[in-house]
């Protein structure tokens, strides 16, 4: 289904598989289409239980071949095990009270280390007219400093680790390879790579992972961490225990179940919000008087003695929330939320299961008429606009745009999100000006698929100027 509201890209709910819209689908896999909002609310919100998996089958390689099989928060079934891990993740390293209290403030010693490594490209560049850069690894680099902290905790993954780990994640995201045998033989040494995926995390995670123990033993703690939680938790045995009725028998983790979650936990924190930052940075990019009037509102909400916007004013920035949420509406990186269905939820759609292809069902939309919904226009999200009262991720009543997903299933990233992409972009506008890289060069604003998240074809390359002091007062 389309997550942004039916905006006019295409749109489906997806029998098979949850890659991107363009990937092929494998064949004799039927596809619904969902573009409609109003049809996609009735499915999530009135036909819950039958569209409450995600697809089982997410990749064209199966990594688990030839081991035991391990399930993600993504890929498990709606029932206990999901349930339990699920919980886990929200209880504990996403609880709100934790994130403001530990991930704002490792988010802004990253994006303090960003700001200084981009100042001292403007010193070496020189001139008046700023210098051009290219941020997507510098933010990359800044929120999976971040991530791995909540993931392993305080001192356990040194920089050569976080590097290491950066290079698997952006090989393995930023590979494009589809199922047909042609394909295979054509990319077989891409392909070959993919398959050694699950041995090259184990051999990645595999020390990070003792060492955690070990220093778990050793100091009784330290800050809390997703890897403490995972090695903490015990999740159902069998999966069919979730009926409520007997009683759970309990095991823990398996160390390769532990690595797929880490992986996903890295994966999902990372590939997504930087594809985030880098969509609204553009959009500021080509858009100078938007970025006028966020710059005022970081300007004014700054503590003039420190020079910064404290932890909790960052949190409640009206305009800058309003323009990631345009960004999210416009640029949404899982433009497709996909969901596994079978014959009753193909029927609650509106139509049979097709038996050889797609069902498209689209029509109504939130954003057309009056409101110039291809425009990049932040302050519909603001009060007496039409978007006022979005919310990352919509309540049953009606979706108007579902960036995060909807319902059981939407993301329980969407909080953490909104907090990394808030504090890099706060950081990067208000210490820099950003234009397009030299007169009339443009902004490519087509998006490419990166295995799951929708990119910008080619890194953002900007001109940024350091802002003096007299243009921040
Ligand atoms: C801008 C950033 C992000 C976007 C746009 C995004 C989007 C999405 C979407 C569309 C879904 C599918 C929802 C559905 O099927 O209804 C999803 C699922 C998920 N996301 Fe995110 N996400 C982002 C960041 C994160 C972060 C930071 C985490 C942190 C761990 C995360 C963890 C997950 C997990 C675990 C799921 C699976 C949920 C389940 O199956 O129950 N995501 N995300």
């Amino acid at each position: 289904m389309a997550t942004d509201g039916g905006l006019g890209h295409a749109a489906e709910c997806r029998g098979t598989s949850n890659r991107p819209a363009s990937t092929p689908t494998p064949p004799g896999l039927p596809t619904v289409e969902v573009g409609d909002p109003d049809v996609a609310r009735r499915l999530i919100v009135g036909h819950a239980d039958s569209f409450s998996n995600h697809s089982s089958a997410p990749l064209a390689v199966d990594l688990d071949a030839g081991h035991p099989r391990t399930e993600s928060i993504t890929s498990a079934p709606y029932g206990s095990l999901w349930r339990a891990l699920r919980s886990n993740l929200t209880a504990n390293v996403l609880h709100p009270s934790r994130l403001g209290r530990l991930v704002v403030p490792a988010q802004r010693g990253a994006a303090e280390a960003l700001v200084t490594d981009l100042r001292f490209a403007t010193r070496r560049g020189a001139g008046a007219g700023g210098v051009v850069v290219a941020v997507r690894d510098g933010v990359y680099a800044a929120v999976l400093a971040t991530v791995a902290r909540l993931c392993f905790g305080d001192g356990v993954v040194g920089e050569r680790d976080v590097r290491a780990m950066r290079r698997t994640l952006r090989e393995f995201f930023h590979s494009d390879i589809d199922a047909g045998l042609l394909a295979r033989l054509l990319h077989w040494r891409q392909w070959r790579y993919l398959v050694s995926t699950r041995r090259r995390l184990a051999e990645l995670f595999g020390p990070v992972l003792a060492a955690r123990r070990r220093s778990r033993r050793s100091s009784g703690g330290g800050i809390s961490s997703y890897v403490d939680s995972l090695l903490d938790l015990r999740v159902p045995n069998n999966d069919a225990d979730a009926d409520g009725e007997s009683p759970v028998s309990r095991r823990a983790l398996r160390d390769d179940e532990v690595v797929r979650l880490v992986w996903e936990f890295l994966g999902s924190s990372t590939e997504a919000v930087v594809a985030c930052v880098e969509w609204t940075l553009a959009r500021l990019v080509t858009e100078p008087e938007v970025q006028k009037k966020l710059h005022r509102e970081l300007t004014a909400a700054s503590d003039q003695r420190k020079g910064q916007v404290s932890d909790e004013r960052l949190q409640d920035l009206p305009y800058l929330r309003a323009v990631i949420l345009e960004s999210l509406r416009l640029h949404p990186p899982l433009p497709m939320i996909v969901r596994e269905v079978g014959p009753e939820g193909a029927a609650a759609a509106g139509a049979p299961p097709p038996p050889d292809g797609t069902l498209k069902r689209s029509g109504g939309t939130r954003w057309r008429g009056r409101t110039r919904p291809d425009e990049f226009r932040p302050e519909r999200f603001l009060p007496g606009g039409e978007g006022e009262d979005v919310s990352p991720v919509p309540g049953p009543k009606e979706i108007k745009m579902m960036p995060f997903g909807a319902r059981r299933r939407h993301c329980p990233g969407a909080g953490l999100s909104m907090l990394h992409v808030g504090c890099f972009v706060a950081a990067l506008v208000r210490e820099f000006e950003w234009a397009p890289p030299a007169d009339g060069g443009d902004v490519d604003l087509t998006a490419t698929n990166a295995l799951f998240v929708k990119v910008m074809p080619s890194p953002l390359r900007a001109r940024i100027t350091p802002r003096t002091s007299q243009s921040q007062s």
